[in-house]
């Protein structure tokens, strides 16, 4: 199963959440954001880090999705921006012209890529020399933390075993991303684990509503509805009751420079 990006209906699934100041803080520390004139944001789903890259200052931002849908969510949650655009293509092959921009961003992207040599080849293509590469995902050392009140998506797994071999299965180690990136002629590469809020909420009730409704989370959408009850009732069990939860995400974050 897994979540179709292409159903109109899942239009606003990536469109309902702000980028932590944490986010926007590391790559403003990890990417020369004065000198970048273009900044590709790929597998930009519903624009929300295109949009952050665009508060940056960032002359241009372009988000680039093979997805219509995500894209018509996207124009619409950003349409107050005059430097960010949005063009339909796909990872392995934007058709855009060699070495035009200053700065690649890929977040949550690669564990949607089976060919990740195909995908940073053509990063490297499209980018300038000297040009930075930020790719942000999970690795399944991410993923597996336990659950607790600030990793509310350790418990996805507690109880839906298959789900982690489903994880398992889609999420790159740390040591292919790196070896992938070498091999695609990327250099001074740097490895950060870093925990990035989600979202907080002011008690227990939003949280499982948000869960309920699959917001912005891929895997939930592999459980039939009788299971997702199952899984709301093991979160409601295991939190404590009516203080508010920050819900917080583990990830890699591989700078390489072209
Ligand atoms: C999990 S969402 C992440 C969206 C956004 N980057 C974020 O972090 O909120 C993954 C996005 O990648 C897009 N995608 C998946 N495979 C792609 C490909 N081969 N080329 C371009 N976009 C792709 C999907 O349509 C979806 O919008």
């Amino acid at each position: 199963m897994g979540i179709d990006f292409h159903d109109r209906k899942n239009r606003n699934s990536y469109t309902t959440r702000h980028a932590d100041d944490a986010w926007i803080k590391t790559i403003d520390r990890l990417v020369p954001i004065e000198r970048i004139s273009l900044a590709l944001d790929i597998g930009c789903g519903g624009g929300i880090y295109s949009q952050a890259l665009a508060n940056l200052d960032i002359k241009e931002v372009i988000g680039i999705d093979y997805s219509e849908a995500m894209l018509e969510g996207a124009r619409e949650n950003c349409r107050e921006y005059s430097n960010l655009t949005f063009r339909k293509g796909d990872a392995l092959n934007t058709r855009l012209k060699s070495k035009q921009c200053g700065f690649v961003l890929e977040r949550a992207l690669i564990h949607h890529i089976t060919d990740l040599d195909a995908c940073f080849q053509e990063a490297h293509r499209i980018l300038e020399p000297n040009g930075y590469f930020i790719v942000q995902d999970r690795t399944p050392e991410d993923c597996f933390l336990p659950g607790s009140e600030n990793h509310i998506r350790g418990y996805f797994f507690d109880l839906f075993p298959r789900l982690k071999e489903k994880e398992r299965m889609r999420r790159h180690s740390s040591q292919k991303v790196t070896k992938s990136l070498k091999d695609a002629g990327f250099h001074s590469i740097e490895v950060l684990s870093f925990w990035e809020t989600r979202s907080k909420y002011p008690a227990k009730e939003p949280l499982l509503e948000d869960i309920r409704k699959r917001t912005g989370r891929s895997i939930l959408h592999e459980l039939n509805d009788d299971e997702l009850a199952l899984l709301i009732k093991h979160i409601d069990h295991s939190l404590p009751s009516n203080s508010p939860i920050t819900e917080k995400d583990r990830w890699t974050i591989w700078k390489a420079v072209k």
